[in-house]
């Protein structure tokens, strides 16, 4: 059974989305020509450590570092390493905090230096998706309204959506019921209720839907190797809208 959230729950993951804001906002200035994905690693880790809370993703399922940084035509779930980002790569961060036991979990996608007009448009268009399916995260509407305005939005682009990872519930756990879908499938479809707090992430590619995952059994390539986006937010479900925990 899903365990529904109260006031001062909501308070606990909003205090932990607010850490996990100021993380991308000094991960920001720090995207640049030069600089490792490991070295964001360690920025993120040192500053989640400051606020004393946790990385989330930090051993989940054996994940092996604090974040998750996606370069090009990588989608979801780069492993940092010594790989140098260079001008022109877009790079997809996403992060999960633990604050006493709450969870938060976002993401963004930044340009590194000069990118192409293709790739600004969609990193533009994907942060969109996100926005059109928070609009639509009221209580009383249905999963599949969040689903559709992602889906359609990122269709009137010509975009792919990728169906093989969603966005999900969170809270107490980096993954709870139900799943979140970009797309419009034939799955449970849940009425949303107050007290339901989701993440909402879409996942889209400048060329096909396909994906695969690479032998490292964590990146998740495009198959097609189009550029790929990733926007997320943690939102508690109100009566007549959603609120976003993950800000500032
Ligand atoms: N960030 C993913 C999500 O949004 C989960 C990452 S899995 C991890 O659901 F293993 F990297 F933590
Ligand atoms: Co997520």
């Amino acid at each position: 059974m899903l365990k529904l959230k109260n006031k001062k729950d909501i308070e606990k993951i909003r205090s932990s989305g607010k850490i996990l804001a100021e993380t991308f906002e000094i991960i920001k200035e720090q995207i640049k020509p030069g600089i490792t994905t490991k070295d964001i690693d360690d920025i993120t880790y040192n500053y989640i450590n400051k606020c004393k809370a946790k990385p989330a993703f930090k051993g989940y399922m054996g994940y092996p570092a604090s974040i998750c940084i996606s370069l090009n035509d990588e989608v979801i779930h780069g492993i940092p390493s010594s790989r140098i980002l260079t001008d022109g790569d877009i790079v997809s961060l996403d992060l999960g905090v633990n604050l006493d036991g709450y969870i938060s979990d976002s993401a963004i996608t930044l340009p590194c230096g000069k990118i192409s007009e293709g790739n600004m448009l969609l990193i533009k268009v994907t942060e969109e998706c996100l926005y059109k399916g928070i609009e639509m995260a009221a209580a009383g509407n249905r999963v599949s309204d969040i689903s559709k305005a992602v889906f359609f939005h990122a269709k009137k682009y010509n975009f792919g959506v990728v169906r093989e990872f969603c966005g999900h519930g969170v809270g107490f756990n980096l993954h709870e019921e139900p799943q979140i879908p970009n797309y419009i499938g034939s799955g449970s479809n849940p009425r949303l209720k107050p007290g339901m707090v989701i993440a909402i992430e879409p996942m889209i590619n400048a060329g096909g839907d396909d994906i695969y995952i690479l032998d490292d059994k964590w990146t998740v390539k495009t198959a097609d190797n189009s550029y790929s986006a990733h926007f997320e937010h943690t939102v508690a479900i109100l009566e007549d809208k959603a609120e976003i925990l993950t800000c500032l």
